[in-house]
């Protein structure tokens, strides 16, 4: 019993946590229904991603079908490590290599959205900052000493952290630029996120569509029953 309610409060307590953890999260919008958005995070994810990560649960053909991507370009843009587009999504890295050069082996990404959070991978993505002391030069602001390089130095450029003084709170400064301007940077990252939130419940693209059907069926079966109650009902003396 006193088990019980230490696992209980446990949980509480856990997700209280979590929720404080999360607070300080900036949570922008991120649109997971529009298919150019999911495209343009398919390009960067396909690039950018599946070169060390897998996405094991997801299927190209699948993912294709339902962003609305005919089959060649699908293999001409997003497909590197396989021409099947019935193939789930490998990496091209071996396991043992991963874990020799990185120290740890890069996790599948399928569901990471789910577990993780739309807000947290958002600030992830944004949280690469120079850090010489670390084996890549980077560190990050959500996953302190995490071992994954800045893959996307190319975009963003490097930046580094000010902590916080007199003058204000921490924060970061451009110390080189990148392809993309601040804001071309956080629109690629929504999608990249946008496309992993995806990939972890393709279903939720279909699902208000089937809704709306859903809705109207019930809609008219309300109509033919008022009407049948109106036929049976019609006779009987009130
Ligand atoms: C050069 C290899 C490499 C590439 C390319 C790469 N990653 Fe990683 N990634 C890693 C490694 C290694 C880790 C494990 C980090 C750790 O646990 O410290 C990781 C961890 C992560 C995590 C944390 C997962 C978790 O829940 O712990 C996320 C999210 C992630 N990567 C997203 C991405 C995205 C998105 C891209 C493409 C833009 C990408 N990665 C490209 C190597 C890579």
């Amino acid at each position: 019993m006193r088990a019980g309610w230490m696992l209980m409060m446990g949980c509480l307590l856990g997700s209280g946590l979590a929720t404080a953890q999360e607070a300080h999260l900036s949570a922008p919008r991120i649109d997971t229904h529009n298919k150019t958005v999911l495209q343009r995070g398919a390009r960067l994810f396909h690039n950018y991603c599946l070169s060390c990560h897998s996405a094991h649960f997801a299927r190209y053909q699948r993912m294709g079908e339902d962003l609305g991507i005919p089959t060649e370009q699908l293999k001409a843009n997003l497909m590197f490590t396989t021409n099947k587009p019935g193939d789930t999504m490998q990496v091209a890295l071996r396991p043992q290599d991963a874990a020799a050069w990185f120290g740890k082996p890069p996790p599948d990404l399928t569901l990471t959205a789910r577990y993780r959070g739309k807000a947290w991978l958002y600030n992830y993505l944004k949280g690469f900052y120079q850090d010489d002391k670390r084996p890549f030069g980077v560190n990050n602001a959500v996953f302190p000493d995490v071992a994954m390089p800045h893959v996307l130095v190319n975009l963003e450029g490097l930046k580094r952290r000010v902590p916080a003084d007199g003058k204000g709170q921490e924060r970061y400064e451009q110390i080189s630029p990148g392809l993309l301007d601040a804001a071309a940077y956080d629109r690629a990252v929504r999608d990249l996120v946008a496309y992993m939130s995806y990939l972890a419940e393709p279903a939720g693209l279909k699902r208000p569509r089937l809704g709306v059907w859903v809705l109207i069926f019930l809609g008219a079966m309300l109509i033919l029953a008022i009407l049948l109650k109106k036929e049976v009902w019609k006779d009987v003396p009130h």
